[in-house]
């Protein structure tokens, strides 16, 4: 079964169409990508699958339950982490702390409350830590942990904000543009990075615009343009497609 099932999304933002009767599936283990120029309702679809904002008709189910009928932060504790396309990263804190943030969602105790001194909130400020310290590791920035996260480099700024995710320890993670403004070297390390995640049994939804990356790691692509899905299967047929070429016109795929 499909762990993850967009059916006949459509979204509007006053006149605009953002989405129009978009479906489609993410199964288990697969890195799949969304594509498509600017505009085309990529981060809205995003926006709708992890449960902070809601599809004006259609449906997303994660496993049985339709996130649409469900309150905001229940995305992500039935298991969808996401990145977003603007880095998230607090300079002047430390880049474990910067994990630690995201992690406080998920925990009993909640980020107010955790400033006690309660035996009960020690134990889980311990857990959180070590969840994150973990997180850390499996992005290859545990040694940084301690430092100030406004030292790092962009690559390694957008790895912290893929740890941040890693630390609720997701079912499916959502990464928008995780390559943006990264080298080459960057991008390769990135890629082995997702790999190394997917192979964790994560499953994986990427937006991102540079297509090697994309060709090189996506078991599937979809295509959107203008709010609608013009194009889903593996890379190679997606870049032979006539209708994806036309899109992407002037663009460089
Ligand atoms: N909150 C919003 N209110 C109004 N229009 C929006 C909103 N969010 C996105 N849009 C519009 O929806 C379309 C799709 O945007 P977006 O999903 O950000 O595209 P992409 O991520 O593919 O570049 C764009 O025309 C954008 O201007
Ligand atoms: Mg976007």
């Amino acid at each position: 079964m499909a762990l993850l099932r967009v059916e006949n999304v459509t979204k509007r933002f006053g006149g605009l169409e953002a989405l129009k009767d978009v479906s489609f599936s993410l199964h288990d283990g697969q890195v799949k990508a969304l594509i498509g120029p600017n505009g085309a309702g990529k981060t809205t679809l995003f926006n709708l699958i992890s449960g902070i904002d809601r599809p004006t008709s259609g449906h997303v189910f994660f496993r049985d339950e339709d996130l649409g009928r469900l309150a905001p932060h229940m995305a992500s504790r039935l298991g969808v982490g996401r990145t977003f396309q603007h880095s998230k990263v607090f300079d002047d804190m430390s880049v474990l702390d910067n994990v630690k943030v995201g992690r406080y969602g998920r925990s009993h105790a909640g980020v107010f409350s955790a400033f006690l001194t309660l035996p009960r909130h020690r134990r889980e400020e311990k857990a959180i830590s070590e969840a994150s310290l973990r997180a850390l590791r499996r992005v290859g920035l545990g040694d940084r942990a301690h430092e100030s996260a406004g030292n790092l480099p962009v690559g390694d700024r957008h790895l912290l904000e893929i740890a941040r995710s890693l630390a609720s320890e997701p079912t499916v993670l959502l990464l928008d543009e995780p390559a943006a403004g990264l080298n080459n070297e960057e991008t390769a390390q990135l890629a082995e990075i997702v790999r190394r995640v997917r192979d964790d049994g994560v499953t994986i939804l990427l937006v991102e615009h540079d297509m090697g990356f994309v060709m090189d790691i996506s078991d599937e692509v979809v295509v959107l343009d203008y709010g609608k899905k013009i194009a889903e299967g593996p890379p190679l047929m997606i870049r032979n497609d006539e209708e994806v070429i036309k899109a992407y016109l002037g663009e460089d795929l």
